[in-house]
C-alpha cells in the first residue's frame, strides 16, 4: 500500500468538530514552556490517534513554540490523504517519513536525535487487522519499541517518552477487578487469538520499566480504554467505526455478537488530553486513560448511534444481531471493561468531560460536515 494516498471521506481535516476539539485540547494543556523550541517524534502518526496527536502539535506549533514534528509511519493499511494535506499545508513544521519502526534506522532521520518528546503509537489497534498482521503487531510493539529505547538511551535532550500500551493487557478481568486499576495483573491468554497484541503490549511495558530503571529514561505508559470519534477510518472495523459506517451508508447495523459485552467509551479528544499529560509527566509510571462511566453494553452503544444517526443524518436503519463467519471473532473478547482512573486523575489531573451521548453526536456531526466538504 506504500505510496498510495487514499482519500477517505471519513477522515478529513478542517472540520468544525475537530477545530473545537483541538482548541479544547490546547486549553487543557498549559504547556507553552514544555514545548517551546521542541522537536517531537510521533510513530504511527497516520492512525486514528495520530489524526488528533499529529494535527494538534502541527496546527498549534506556533502557539506551543514547537520547532518540528517528525511523523513516522509505514502506512500498513493506508496512507491517508489528510496527512499528506497537513504536510503540504505545514511543510515547515511537519516532516513525514515512510518508515517501519521495527526495521528502519533512525540514524537516517536527521533531527530525530534531538527530539525532546517521543510518542510511540505505531501498532495496529483494530482486532480484525492485528489478527491479520500478527507478526507486524509484535514487531512494532517489541522490536520497534526496543529500537526507539536504544536510540534515545543516554540522550539528555529527551524529556518525555510515551508508550501506547492498551487496556487489553488486563485481558478479561475477573469480576472482582472491575473497575480495573493499574495494579491488576491481568487474565490474558499467551497463545490465544488476541495474544499477538495483548502479550506484545505487556512485554512492551516490561521493556519500558527496564529502560526507565536501568537508564533513568523518562518513559510513561498510557493504557487506552476504547477511544472513539473523528479520525476512525471507515474500514477500521472497531465497533464505533462500524456503527458510523453503517449509518453513513444507510445500512442496518449488524452486531456480530449478542450485544451483551460492556465497555466504557472515551471520546478521543478527552483521551488525547490524557495522553499529552502522560507525555509531559516525564518519569516512569503507567496510567489507565479512558472514562469510568457509564459502562454500557455493545447493544446500548449501537442504539445510541442509531438514535443520533436518525436525528443528525436522517438515518432510517435498525440494529440487528447476527453471527460472524470468523470462528475467532469473539475469542478472548473481554466481557466487561471499565477503568479505574483515580490514579490519572490524582497524578495527571486527567478528567474526561464528554459523555457518551455527546461523543456519539460529535462523531456523527463530524461525518455530516465531512460528507459536505
Ligand atoms: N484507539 C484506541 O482506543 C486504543 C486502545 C488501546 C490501545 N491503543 C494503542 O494506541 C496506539 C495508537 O492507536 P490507533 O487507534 O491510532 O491505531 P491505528 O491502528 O489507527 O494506527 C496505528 C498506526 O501505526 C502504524 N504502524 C503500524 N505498524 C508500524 C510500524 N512497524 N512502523 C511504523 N508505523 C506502523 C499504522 O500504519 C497506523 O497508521 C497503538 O499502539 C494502539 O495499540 C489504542
Amino acid at each position: 500500500m506504500e505510496g498510495l494516498v487514499e482519500k477517505n471521506p471519513f477522515v478529513v481535516i478542517r472540520n468544525p468538530i475537530v477545530e473545537e476539539d483541538l482548541k479544547r485540547i490546547h486549553e487543557a494543556i498549559d504547556a507553552r514552556r514544555s514545548f517551546d523550541g521542541a522537536i517531537l517524534v510521533v510513530t504511527g502518526c497516520a492512525g486514528f490517534l495520530g489524526f488528533y496527536l499529529t494535527q494538534y502539535f502541527v496546527r498549534y506549533a506556533q502557539e506551543l513554540g514547537v520547532r518540528k514534528v517528525i511523523g513516522l509511519d509505514n502506512y500498513l493499511l493506508e496512507k491517508p490523504a489528510w496527512l499528506q494535506e497537513l504536510a503540504n499545508d505545514f511543510a515547515s513544521v511537519l516532516e513525514l517519513h515512510s518508515f517501519d519502526i521495527s526495521r528502519d534506522s533512525l540514524n537516517g532521520i536527521g533531527e530525530a536525535r534531538n527530539a525532546r518528546y517521543v510518542i510511540h503509537a505505531a501498532s495496529i489497534a483494530s482486532p480484525t487487522f492485528y489478527r491479520q498482521y500478527p507478526l507486524e503487531t509484535i514487531d512494532a510493539n517489541i522490536w520497534g519499541l526496543r529500537r526507539l529505547l536504544d536510540f534515545y538511551q543516554g540522550n539528555g535532550a529527551l524529556k518525555g517518552f510515551l508508550f501506547f500500551s492498551s487496556s487489553e493487557i488486563y485481558g478479561d478481568p475477573a469480576p472482582g477487578f472491575i473497575p480495573t486499576n493499574e495494579e491488576y495483573r491481568g487474565n490474558v491468554s499467551c497463545v490465544g487469538a488476541r495474544a499477538c497484541y495483548d502479550e506484545s503490549k505487556r512485554f512492551g511495558e516490561t521493556l519500558c520499566a527496564v529502560f526507565a530503571k536501568t537508564y533513568g529514561m523518562p518513559v510513561t505508559i498510557a493504557r487506552p480504554f476504547n477511544n472513539y470519534g473523528p479520525g476512525m477510518r471507515k474500514g477500521d472495523n472497531r465497533l464505533p467505526a462500524d456503527l458510523a459506517a453503517a449509518i453513513v451508508a444507510g445500512r442496518d447495523i449488524i452486531l456480530l455478537s449478542d450485544g451483551s459485552p460492556t465497555r466504557t467509551y472515551c471520546y478521543v479528544a478527552d483521551a488525547v488530553i490524557g495522553y499529552i499529560q502522560c507525555l509531559l509527566y516525564g518519569h516512569f509510571d503507567y496510567f489507565n486513560i479512558g472514562t469510568d462511566q457509564p459502562e454500557i453494553s455493545v447493544r446500548a452503544l449501537a442504539d445510541l448511534y442509531c438514535a443520533a444517526g436518525k436525528e443528525i443524518l436522517g438515518y432510517s436503519g435498525e440494529v440487528r444481531l447476527a453471527q460472524s463467519s470468523d470462528p475467532d471473532y469473539l475469542t478472548d473478547n473481554p466481557n466487561r471493561r471499565c477503568p479505574d482512573i483515580r490514579k490519572a486523575r490524582a497524578q495527571l489531573g486527567f478528567v474526561p468531560e464528554v459523555g457518551v451521548e455527546e461523543g456519539v453526536r460529535r462523531h456523527l456531526e463530524f461525518l455530516r460536515h465531512a460528507q459536505r466538504s
